[in-house]
Parts: C-alpha cells; sequence; structure tokens
C-alpha cells in the first residue's frame, strides 16, 4: 500500500500511523477474520496466525470474502476493498508478534490456550506492543496473570461480524495501566467503532446481559409458559429484537451460552445464572445451534 492510499475510517488522525502500526490477530475464525478485514479496511497491515497454514489462510480468505460482501452493499468507498484484502497476509507461528504494534488474540475460548499464547507473544512482540484478548467471557485480570507484566493487557470485545457492528467493549483488566486502555480506545476508534467501557466483571456487560435473557427464554420454555416460536415472537415484535432469544442463541452456539452461564455462576454464585437444564440437556445431544445443524430449531443444509 502506498501512503497516499486513504483508510475509509477518517477520525481526523493522521492515517500514515495506520500505515506504520502492523497488526497481529492470533486465530483466524469468525472473529479473527473480521477483525483483520476491519483493521485491513483502516489501513493497517495485518497478519493472521493460526495452528497451521491452512488455517491462517482459511481466515484471510474469509476476511476477503467479508469485505466482497460489504463492497456488494455499497458500504466501502471505491477501491477500499482491494486495498484492504492487499494489507492482509496469513502466517503460522507466534514469532509473526515480532515487529507487531497492535496484538489482538481472537482464539479459541479456553483461559489456559490465552495464558499460553500471551506469555509466549509477550517474549516476541516489541515491548511497545499493545496485547489485547477478544475472550467474550473470560476474565480479563485472570488471563494477564501469565504475563510478566501484567498491565500490558486489554480486552477488546468485537462482535460478530464484525464489519457490520458498530460495538466494541473495552474491558481494562484490575492490573491494566491507564495508558493500555487509552491505546485501546484509540484503536477502537481508528476502526471506526464505537466504545462502551466495562469493568473487569464477570461477562462484562454484553454477555451478561445475552446469557441472561437465552437462560430466561430456556426457563420459560421448560416451565411451559410458551412455544419456543411464540417466545422468539415476543421477543422480536415486543421489544424490536432482530431475531428472537432461541434464533440468536442457535447463531451464538447452545454450548456457548452454557459456558458463559457458568463463568456468570464461577463469578458470582447467584441462582440466577443457574443453568437452565434444558441448555444442558441440548449440549449433550449434541443440539448445539446452526453449527451442528440442529439447535432450537433445525438447519438442514448446515455441516453436522
Ligand atoms: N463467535 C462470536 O460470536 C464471538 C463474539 C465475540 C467474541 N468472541 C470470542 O472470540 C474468540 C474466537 O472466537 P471465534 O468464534 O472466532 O472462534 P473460532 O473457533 O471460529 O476461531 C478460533 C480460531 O483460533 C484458532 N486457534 C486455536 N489455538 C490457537 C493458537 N494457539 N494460535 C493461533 N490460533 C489458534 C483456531 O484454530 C480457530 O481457527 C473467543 O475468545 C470468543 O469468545 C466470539
Amino acid at each position: 500500500m502506498s501512503p497516499d492510499d486513504t483508510p475509509p475510517v477518517d477520525d481526523g488522525s493522521d492515517p500514515r500511523e495506520s500505515v506504520r502500526t502492523r497488526v497481529l490477530v492470533i486465530g483466524g475464525g469468525i472473529m479473527g477474520s473480521g477483525i483483520a478485514a476491519q483493521a485491513a479496511l483502516a489501513g493497517f497491515p495485518v497478519t493472521v496466525v493460526d495452528v497451521s497454514e491452512e488455517l491462517a489462510r482459511k481466515g484471510a480468505a474469509q476476511a476477503a470474502r467479508a469485505l466482497e460482501h460489504a463492497e456488494r452493499k455499497g458500504a466501502l468507498p471505491e477501491g477500499a476493498r482491494e486495498a484492504a484484502v492487499a494489507r492482509i497476509d496469513a502466517g503460522i507461528g507466534l514469532r509473526r508478534a515480532d515487529g507487531a504494534q497492535i496484538v489482538v488474540e481472537a482464539a479459541t475460548e479456553r483461559l489456559d490456550l490465552k495464558r499460553q499464547i500471551f506469555r509466549e507473544v509477550e517474549s516476541i512482540a516489541p515491548p511497545t506492543a499493545l496485547l489485547a484478548s477478544n475472550t467474550s467471557s473470560l476474565p480479563i485480570t485472570s488471563i494477564a496473570e501469565a504475563l510478566a507484566d501484567p498491565g500490558r493487557l486489554v480486552g477488546i470485545h468485537f462482535f460478530n461480524p464484525v464489519l457490520q457492528m458498530d460495538l466494541v467493549e473495552i474491558i481494562p483488566g484490575f492490573t491494566t495501566r491507564p495508558d493500555i486502555t487509552e491505546r485501546a480506545h484509540d484503536f477502537a476508534r481508528r476502526l471506526g467503532k464505537t466504545v462502551v467501557a466495562s469493568r473487569d466483571s464477570p461477562g462484562f456487560v454484553t454477555t451478561r446481559a445475552l446469557a441472561v435473557l437465552v437462560n430466561e427464554a430456556a426457563w420459560m420454555l421448560y416451565e411451559g409458559v410458551a412455544t419456543k416460536e411464540d417466545i422468539d415472537a415476543a421477543y422480536r415484535l415486543g421489544f424490536h429484537h432482530p431475531m428472537g432469544p432461541f434464533q440468536l442463541v442457535d447463531l451464538v452456539g447452545i454450548d456457548t451460552a452454557v459456558a458463559i452461564l457458568d463463568v456468570l455462576w464461577d463469578g458470582f454464585r447467584d441462582s440466577k445464572y443457574r443453568v437452565c437444564p434444558l441448555l444442558r440437556q441440548m449440549v449433550s445431544a449434541r443440539q448445539l445451534g446452526r453449527k451442528s445443524g440442529r439447535g432450537f430449531y433445525d438447519y438442514p443444509g448446515a455441516r453436522p
């Protein structure tokens, strides 16, 4: 990319700074690919890494597809897609953190894995690099515990699909330094996102709200208060939600919802986070939602 290319997100700051700031995205799945697309669109050179070359390339290809989709919808200025795609590169191994000024981890939601990733990244990335986790439920302070300097880590929680969702939740851990949190806000602004700030409380703001919404709907179904179709219609038509809670949890994954409720239960020990047994039964039966082909609804075309 030439320094004359103008990034589509104009927040009044010097676009050449983005050109110089390399972003490393760890994990090329649903979220990592979206974050890579968004950062590239804002003018950052981006590297996506995953556990294999193939998965990293898939992540970069998925980022390119997300950009194509945005272009088709008329959401991008002319030439923005090509320029963004050219800024995305795929690789393997955390060695690629060498020289990265911003590292966003979007790997599988496991505390031990995230700790191990950041322990390694800390020893490779420049000491000035911003280290961020996209975790949707794990305590930032617990992930940061693995670092020699836990003050460097902050939570930057993106939403799916990243290019379409305006919101980013920023979560400083108990130990996060204020300058690191400020840099996270600056990065999110450069990506054109609106930020809500949350303390490092279990489930932050959004994940906690989502978990309770879905769990309450499951309890109502379990108790026979109404059918799933009627509960979904009540949320859609009564509250203007774009989809009902069962449609939503089928998208998120019922296993993910249960894991989040368990994090809330562990964090608060409050009975309002008691998982509805129906959700656990569905996980045992591998009825996980869209990704397994069956959840509250059937998805015949989805991969089993
Ligand atoms: N899916 C969502 O709607 C959503 C929304 C917000 C946040 N999140 C969070 O984002 C993170 C990723 O979620 P996702 O839905 O993209 O998952 P995903 O399963 O689609 O992708 C995770 C990727 O991480 C890779 N990975 C695992 N170990 C790795 C390692 N050591 N190094 C590099 N890559 C590794 C996996 O191979 C996989 O490609 C999780 O922390 C999740 O909680 C997800």
